[in-house]
């Protein structure tokens, strides 16, 4: 009798026969993955199957293990809204682990970083009300349409061949100081609103501090508007039947500036340090801080945008069971028609520019139609 290897026949997602046609009948649902979930499925659809050679890229360091490598964490207390006394030595200190965890590991965990732990859980909680809730009220939302302000969606590179996401998401996207908050869903409306004028306070403050561990004047970045707008994506993971062989987010750089993430205590983040992917472990209270591309760029490539991805949610284990729920915030311009190249004052003969001028809508308009495929934007940026 002929064995059928049930797995490996079921490993290439890429281009199959019959793609597109389960892609737009998973799209019409509009009930995400977790209608998927919902539904009794216990085997994923082949489109979220990823490769081995993109699951398998690199070899993984568990936090377990205590003798592993660990993304820095930064204690912003005494300059999160609190005046210096000691002559600056503390706010040098952590300009300087800025700068370190920036140009190493392109991460870092933030703690007293000022944004109240009452608004973070409401945030969680209210995003886990807005998934969870009735299907016909959240298919109110679902959109494919990138241009729309606020849609909830499950993943947005379905027009890609790239695979697909074991995730749901809640996109609200806040150009300049337009912030459109009764578009809002009422089940997280006012949560949202909440975390977003705090959120915004630790960005101001990061503002300043990388600012200075370039060697410029603490106004530099606002000044330059790079990080004038904010885009809330709130995840939810469901837990996956076959989590080995897909992924909650395929790795990827962010295309924006900076990204201010908010996670559980699901775990499953990771980011890829020497070649190795490196858990980023929940830390009660802290926020996670990470360099973008455009970041990489105008820095000239001292401080870097690094690959990260979100493993899919398990039933048990890794510190707790899924479902998992994140809530990433990118900073980005505002709409004036600005591009952003590499600054002068950190050019030089000896370094000379590495990346071409470039507007955040050209970079993000190469990005969505690359998809998740695990390769990074940046090189097409190359001088
Ligand atoms: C992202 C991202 C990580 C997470 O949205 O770009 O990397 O933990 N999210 O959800
Ligand atoms: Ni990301």
């Amino acid at each position: 009798m002929e064995v059928v290897d049930d797995k490996s026949s079921r490993t290439c997602c890429v281009d199959y026969d019959g793609r597109a046609k389960e892609v737009e009948e998973f799209s019409k649902t509009k009930a995400g993955v977790k209608g998927l979930v919902d539904s009794g499925v216990e085997k994923i659809p082949r489109f979220f199957i990823v490769p081995p050679e993109i699951l398998n890229n690199a070899p993984t360091k568990s936090s377990d293990d205590h003798t592993s490598l660990q993304v820095p964490v930064i204690d912003l207390g005494g300059v999160v809204g609190i005046l210096d006394d000691d002559g600056g030595r503390r706010r040098a200190e952590i300009v300087n682990q800025i700068r370190v965890a920036a140009e190493t590991w392109g991460f870092f965990q933030m703690v007293n970083h000022g944004v109240p732990k009452k608004v973070m859980e409401d945030l969680m909680t209210s995003t886990r009300k807005f998934h969870e809730q009735d299907r016909e009220e959240k298919m109110k939302w679902y959109s494919q349409d990138v241009s729309k302000p606020i849609r909830f969606y499950s993943y947005g590179f379905l027009h890609t061949s790239a695979p697909a996401n074991w995730r749901d998401s809640l996109a609200c996207n806040f150009q300049d100081s337009d912030l459109q908050l009764q578009l809002l869903p009422q089940v997280c409306k006012e949560e949202m609103i909440e975390y977003i004028k705090c959120v915004e306070r630790v960005k101001e403050k990061l503002s300043e501090l990388v600012s200075e561990a370039l060697g410029l004047r603490s106004e530099y970045l606002r000044e330059l508007e790079c990080m004038k707008s904010r885009y809330l994506l709130s995840h939810y993971y469901p837990v996956c039947p076959e989590p080995e062989l897909t992924l909650g987010v395929t790795n990827h750089s962010d295309p924006y500036f900076l990204t201010i993430l908010l996670q559980d205590n699901v775990g499953g983040l990771q980011v890829l340090h020497h070649n190795r992917w490196v858990d980023v472990p929940y830390l009660d209270g802290a926020l996670v801080a990470n360099i973008g591309d455009l970041t990489q760029i105008i820095t000239n490539g001292r401080f870097k945008s690094v690959e990260h991805r979100v493993l899919a949610a398990r039933g048990g284990g890794r510190g707790g069971a899924g479902p998992r729920i994140s809530a990433a915030c990118f900073f980005y311009p505002s709409s004036a028609m600005k591009p952003y190249g590499p600054i002068k004052e950190l050019l030089s003969e000896t370094n000379p520019p590495l990346y071409r001028e470039v507007h955040y809508k050209e970079y993000t308009t190469l990005y969505v139609s690359k998809g998740l495929d695990g390769s990074s934007a940046i090189p097409y940026f190359h001088l």
